[in-house]
């Protein structure tokens, strides 16, 4: 549940450091960059409106309704970011590492967010500190009868299962360069950040010889294991949920109230820094007027293929017939226009049926499909 929650944040992430590198000074989303590169999978660019960047700016090749920027991420992307590791053990691929490799990794690429062992900076999160491990110490405590020499929530009083550590570094760290680090890597980093979270694996402490890898990495035992409930999985989940609930104990300071409810109790803390670096500096103002169309009257066929095709067909990434390729839709066209809108319609090969956009009627798919063969007359 944590895990598919940050993957969203993930993606999205992806998507919108893909629109904000690309500056554009014209007013259209083009599929190549201002410096002339091609935008692979259907990136968009976006205006610089009173000089500033318009992060805000109406992207009409957005599938999603609500927000319109960025763009949905393609399915290239989703599959680049769809790595699980479970608590099991399921997805932990093969690899080393020791906690004297993950303590120089970490000081080369973690410690200028994460502080020198561990220890935060800034508002960026701690990855140990405060004391978790004698007895009555724990964070649930720490709600009822808090201890201002912690523990704090950091990864090891917090997390029950050390996959989510594997997991998190490699699909979401460095911040600053994600999925940039090998599996060994990670493995020596885990390693690393388990030994300053005195963690220890299969009774052993983890001096700085400690080789992690796939075969112990699963007699890892995380200090707050039983801690982190509800246990939402199996049969008693939804059981396991109500008894939760049904304990003050288990939320706020342990009694039930409406105001002033951590009166006293330390405070929470927030991550505050947003993502910066804009050049020209982000604007601020959300009333930018909606894209304007190309000039004349603009086809329905273009619309849907803006917002539903193009995606796919304003690049050569996903293996589909580019919009004006005139080679590639001649041969698309060799079989008769019938079969290519069969195609169209019901889909063939990575090709989803209409596009993947059902709510199309037949007329109308068969409308964009003019639209593409006539961009390539
Ligand atoms: C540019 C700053 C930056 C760098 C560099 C960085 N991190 Fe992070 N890290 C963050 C931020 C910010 C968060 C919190 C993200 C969130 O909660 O959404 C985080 C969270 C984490 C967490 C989860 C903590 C928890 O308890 O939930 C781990 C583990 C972690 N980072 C490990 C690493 C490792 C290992 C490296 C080096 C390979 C690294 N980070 C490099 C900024 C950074
Ligand atoms: C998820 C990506 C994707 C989207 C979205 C998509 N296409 Fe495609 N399309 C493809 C791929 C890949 C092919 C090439 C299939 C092949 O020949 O193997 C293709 C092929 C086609 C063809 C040629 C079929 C043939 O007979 O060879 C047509 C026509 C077409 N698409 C129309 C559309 C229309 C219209 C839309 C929007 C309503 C659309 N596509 C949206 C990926 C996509």
């Amino acid at each position: 549940m944590f895990k598919s929650c940050h993957k969203i944040l993930l993606s999205s992430v992806v998507v919108a450091a893909t629109s904000t590198v690309a500056f554009a000074a014209d007013k259209t989303v083009s599929n190549t960059y201002s410096n002339g590169k091609k935008v692979i999978d259907g990136g968009a660019t976006y205006p610089i409106v009173n000089g500033k960047t318009s992060a805000y700016h109406i992207n009409e090749n957005t599938l999603q309704g609500g927000y319109s920027y960025a763009r949905p991420a393609t399915p290239n992307e989703m599959k680049a970011w769809d790595i699980d590791v479970m608590p099991d053990g399921t997805g932990l691929p093969e690899g080393k590492g020791t906690v004297e490799e993950g303590d120089e990794l970490y000081e080369a690429k973690c410690t200028s967010c994460h502080g020198d062992f561990g220890s935060g900076s800034g508002s960026f999160p701690a990855l140990a500190k405060g004391n978790a491990y004698e007895g009555v110490k724990t964070l649930t405590n720490q709600r009822t009868n808090p201890d201002k020499d912690g523990p704090i929530r950091v990864f090891g009083t917090y997390w029950p299962y050390a996959s989510t550590l594997w997991w998190y570094i490699k699909t979401g760290m460095p911040h600053n360069a994600p999925l940039s680090l090998s599996n060994d890597d990670v493995y020596a980093l885990s390693a690393y950040i388990l030994s300053i979270n005195e963690v220890t694996v299969d009774g052993e402490e983890l001096d700085d010889e400690f080789e992690l890898n796939k075969e112990n990495f699963m007699k890892i035992e995380m200090p707050n294991k039983d801690g982190f409930v509800p246990n939402i999985d199996g049969p008693k989940g939804t059981d396991n949920v109500r008894a939760y609930f049904a304990d003050t104990k288990n939320y706020g300071n342990g009694t039930r109230c409406m105001k002033n409810c951590f009166d006293g109790k330390p405070e929470i803390q927030r991550i505050q820094t947003e993502i910066g670096g804009f050049n020209p500096p982000l604007s601020t103002a959300r009333d930018l007027p909606k894209q304007e169309e190309s000039a004349g009257a603009v086809s329905e066929g273009q619309k849907i293929y803006e917002k539903t095709c193009a995606v796919c067909h304003g690049n050569e990434a996903m293996g589909a017939p580019v919009l004006g390729d005139k080679q590639a839709w001649s041969a698309v066209l060799k079989k008769g226009i019938d079969a290519v809108y069969k195609n169209a319609l019901n889909g063939v090969n990575a090709m989803p049926p209409k596009g993947g956009n059902m709510s199309l009627s037949d007329e109308q798919v068969k409308a964009t499909v003019d639209y593409m063969v006539n961009k390539a007359k």
